[in-house]
């Protein structure tokens, strides 16, 4: 019998990139509609797996990032009051598709050998993390500073910063998630 197999990559596939417009408000919007689907969709399958292999710290981490994800969409939105419903990004459709894709694999390799998919649960959290603070919400931000509009070019540092503390946050729950797998192996 064949073990389904998830990749590293293939948990990567579960994230979409934000698109930056030559239009500030599409590039809000595209914002928005990305950080309301980590808030929404992403992070909570993440915590979903986290309880499902029986971590309930790593679960309530994922849950917490999922919180603050939302409230950078709000920060967003309050600058930006016409967003309303964003438009679905093609790579945000993409994500979640990916996502629907595994989910059914996941739940079958979660039981049979959790602490697989949550290490790279984990991993796949911190590259995105990184890949949001330090090379998407950059160019936003500096596309706002171009602009002149120093309103948003805060709010972007703001949600920089918080997206490098995430990053953090996941860094040191793998680091101790390997350290507490390695002594129990
Ligand atoms: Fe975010
Ligand atoms: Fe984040």
């Amino acid at each position: 019998m064949s073990m389904p197999e998830i990749t590293e990559d293939m948990i990567f596939e579960c994230f979409a990139a934000a698109r930056k417009s030559d239009d500030m408000g599409k590039t809000a919007s595209s914002f928005v509609d990305v950080e309301e689907y980590e808030n929404e969709i992403m992070y909570p399958e993440f915590a979903r797996w986290a309880s499902k292999a029986g971590h309930p710290d790593l679960a309530k981490l994922f849950r917490k990032v999922a919180g603050e994800e939302k409230l950078h969409a709000v920060w967003l939105r309050e600058l930006y009051s016409d967003i309303g419903t964003p438009e679905r990004g093609e790579d945000t459709q993409r994500a979640i598709d990916a996502l629907e894709t595994i989910r059914a694999n996941c739940d079958e390799l979660i039981a049979m050998n959790p602490d697989s998919v949550i290490e790279k649960a984990l991993m796949v959290a911190i590259r995105v993390e990184e890949r949001e603070y330090l090379d998407i919400y950059p160019r936003f931000r500096d596309q706002a500073l171009a602009n002149n509009d120093e309103a948003t070019a805060q709010v972007y540092q703001r949600v920089i910063d918080s997206e490098q503390q995430h990053a953090e946050w996941f860094q040191g729950a793998l680091d101790s998630y390997r350290e507490t797998h390695l002594q129990m192996a």
